[in-house]
């Protein structure tokens, strides 16, 4: 019996990287994003099922659940991003601009997560495998962006303890600057920020989409029935866990 996963921002970068290898190891993937455009594009060349949703809005994941499968062995919330990076950090003159970052920070990379996860809880088989994308800034620290991906730890290791008696693991991946994304595709991401995160990088590069989505691969295999509640880096040793 085949598995069935879902990526949740599985049209593009990191999403799309886990969704393609999944499809290619005999999984039924579905991926979910907002444009469907992009994802039907997505869906086509990986062999994946689209259901177009926006994963912060309660009535769209409420609605969703009629087209997402009744059973889902494989949960990777991909959705999210840095809300701000087009117009630079808030003004810290404009305390609305902050609050706006803040909440759309928020939104975008935990509301996401928490609302699909929640909404998809009664249907996660025996031996699951949850995978929720957080990020070395989270650590580090990157504004409103770093703070919020912080909170995807301790939900995460929460859902661990609450589902570990079935065989269920949940764990978080956290990338470093990764390319063959949005972010760095869209030419917003300052080459002066791109330079200086390459030298913080103990292998003197960015990271690849792919490298990130093999090591989402083996979490999300059966062959990870140990590792549940963990923060994993994927950055080049830009953050060590220390
Ligand atoms: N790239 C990096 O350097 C990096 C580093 C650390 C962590 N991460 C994290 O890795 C994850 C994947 O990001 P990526 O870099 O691969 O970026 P990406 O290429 O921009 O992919 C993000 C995907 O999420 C979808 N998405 C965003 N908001 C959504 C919403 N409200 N509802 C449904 N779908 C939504 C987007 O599709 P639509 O716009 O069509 O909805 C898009 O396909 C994110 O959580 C990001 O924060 C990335």
């Amino acid at each position: 019996m085949s598995r069935i996963a879902v990526v949740t921002g599985g049209g593009t970068g990191i999403g799309r990287a886990v969704a393609a290898r999944l499809a290619a190891a005999g999984d039924q993937v579905v991926i979910t994003g907002r444009r469907k455009d992009v994802l039907a594009e997505a869906a086509a060349e990986i062999g994946a099922t689209a259901v177009p949703f926006d994963a912060t809005d309660t009535d769209g994941v409420a609605a969703a659940l009629a087209d997402l499968p009744e059973r889902v062995d494989v949960l990777v919330n991909a959705a999210g991003g840095l809300a701000d990076l087009a117009g630079g950090p808030p003004d810290e003159n404009d305390l609305e601009a902050v609050r706006a970052s803040w909440l759309g920070n928020f939104e975008s990379n935990v509301l996401s997560a928490v609302l699909v996860t929640t909404a998809l809880l009664p249907r996660l088989a025996d031996h699951a495998r949850i995978v929720n994308l957080g990020s070395v800034t989270a650590r580090s620290g990157q504004g409103a962006y770093g703070a919020v991906k912080a909170t995807l730890e301790p939900w995460t290791s929460e859902l661990a303890f609450r589902l570990g008696a079935r065989g269920i693991t949940a764990n978080v991946v956290s990338p470093g600057p990764t390319e063959g994304t949005d972010l760095f595709r869209g030419g917003d991401f300052p080459a002066a920020r791109r330079e200086f995160v390459r030298t913080r990088t103990a292998n003197g590069r960015l990271g690849q989409a792919d490298e990130v989505a093999a090591t989402i691969e083996f979490l999300a295999s059966p062959a990870a029935s140990h590792v549940t509640g963990q923060v994993i880096h994927v950055s080049g040793g830009m953050y060590l866990g220390r």
